[in-house]
């Protein structure tokens, strides 16, 4: 197992009706900046159960983050907090408003060119850099809601890019599963497919002494295959969504990666197709997680065939190397039939019309920051990268 140290101080308070604490969780005499997107909060109740429980607290609201946030849009929030010296921020949302509050709270105490948070990454370790703030969760997928990194797209030039730091961790996150009520089925498929997903980054590498993570890993692969094809026709059922929503928290709040390899370039390429296409961050997952594993085979069949046969119960027969590869062709099929239950479209083409060079695009876009390789092995080269989206036409 690889040395690793364990830091989260996110206070994550789970279940129903919790909202209500807000008033015990934000500093009494703070002055709070709420941040929400495009509005749903206003129709499924949320603001109004945050504005009760915030009574007598002095208020400045921001909204209209978009999905995908905008460095642009961020920029205006980052104006307030400095004009109107706010000191607590409250990010009421899905992964965007969240991460969308962490570049703010990050970019209101910067001094420099604020793009450069995004692209020099910058890591913001100093609390006395950032402005603190806690999250309503509105959305479950991402775990933005206990993790310190975000995701921010610069909209001018079309780049989709991380900030993080461990100074970008919630103060506390508000995790209630009913929220949930109000989503429309193709977001409660994306949590699902992005949960699943960032599991599969941080445990379908390479095999490696981490018994336990492992573990960790596939009981959570395991209980979004029993449970998320129905959550998605049931988020009313307290049961479905609970374990939801604990699952995608799990899946990226840092556990599971302690001490073993992980990958991440589906999510790189997939952030691209997200910048360039405006395609739904699960949906640029499940194009482009299955053809990786097909391209990085070799690298990857053992630790996809030990997926097939403790994940997918297939029958093990993994002797020869060529029973290696069959249950690793098997366990990737199973991976896309899975995706495409839950609503998943697995072709560019079918996503977008204009696909056709995006390989290039993509390809071009890495060299031009240097990224010469990614993967648990670095050996996902441009080569491979190009290679991986072409298929995935
Ligand atoms: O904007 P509003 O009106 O609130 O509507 C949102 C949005 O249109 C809606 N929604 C959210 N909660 C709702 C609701 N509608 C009805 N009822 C509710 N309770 O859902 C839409 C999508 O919301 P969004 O926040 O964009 O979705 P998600 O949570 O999937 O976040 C995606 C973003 O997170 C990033 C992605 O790249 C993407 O930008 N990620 C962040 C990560 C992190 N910080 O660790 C990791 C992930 O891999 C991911 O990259
Ligand atoms: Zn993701």
């Amino acid at each position: 197992m690889n040395n690793f140290e364990l830091y989260n101080p996110v206070n994550y308070i789970f279940g129903k009706d919790q909202i209500e604490k807000l008033s015990e969780l934000v500093p009494s005499n703070a002055k709070v900046l709420i941040a929400y997107g495009g509005g749903s909060i206003f129709k499924n109740g949320i603001h109004e159960q945050v504005s009760k429980a915030l009574a007598g607290f002095k208020i400045v609201e921001f909204g209209g983050i978009e999905a995908n946030p905008h460095f642009e849009t961020l920029m205006k929030a980052v104006e307030i907090v400095r004009n109107q010296k706010i000191d607590f921020i409250l990010a009421v949302g899905g992964g965007s408003v969240i991460d969308g509050v962490k570049f703010i709270s990050a970019a209101s105490h910067y001094e420099g060119n604020a793009e450069d948070i995004l692209r020099k990454k910058i890591l913001f370790k100093e609390g006395a850099n950032v402005v603190p703030f806690g999250t309503v969760l509105t959305l479950s997928a991402t775990g933005s809601e206990m993790n310190s990194g975000a995701v921010v797209t610069i909209a001018a030039t079309q780049e989709k890019l991380t900030l993080g730091g461990s100074a970008l961790f919630p103060k506390f996150s508000i995790v209630d599963p009913t929220v949930i009520n109000s989503l429309p089925k193709r977001q409660l498929q994306n949590g699902v497919v992005d949960a699943f997903t960032h599991v599969l980054e941080q445990y379908l590498t390479y095999p490696h002494d981490a018994i336990l993570q492992d573990r960790f890993s596939e009981s959570i692969l395991k209980t979004l295959i029993d449970i998320g094809p129905s959550v998605v026709e049931h988020p009313t059922d307290y049961k479905l969504a609970s374990n939801f929503v604990w699952c995608a928290t799990m899946a990226l709040n840092g556990l599971i990666q302690k001490g073993v390899p992980s990958d991440w370039a589906t999510h790189m390429i997939g952030h691209e197709l997200t910048a360039l296409y405006n395609i739904d961050h699960a949906r640029t997952l499940a194009i482009i997680g299955p053809n990786l594993y097909k391209v990085m085979l070799d690298t990857k069949k053992e630790k996809l065939a030990q997926y097939g046969e403790r994940v997918w119960n297939i029958t093990p027969n993994s002797e020869t190397p060529e029973q290696v590869e069959e249950l690793a062709l098997k366990a990737i099929q199973k991976t896309i039939d899975f995706f495409e239950t839950m609503g998943m479209k697995l072709k560019l083409s079918e996503n977008t019309p204009n696909y056709q060079d995006t390989a290039d695009v993509i390809v071009a876009r890495f060299e031009e920051r240097g990224w010469k390789a990614l993967g648990e092995k670095q050996n996902i080269t441009p080569e491979k990268v190009r290679q991986i989206v072409e298929m995935s036409y």
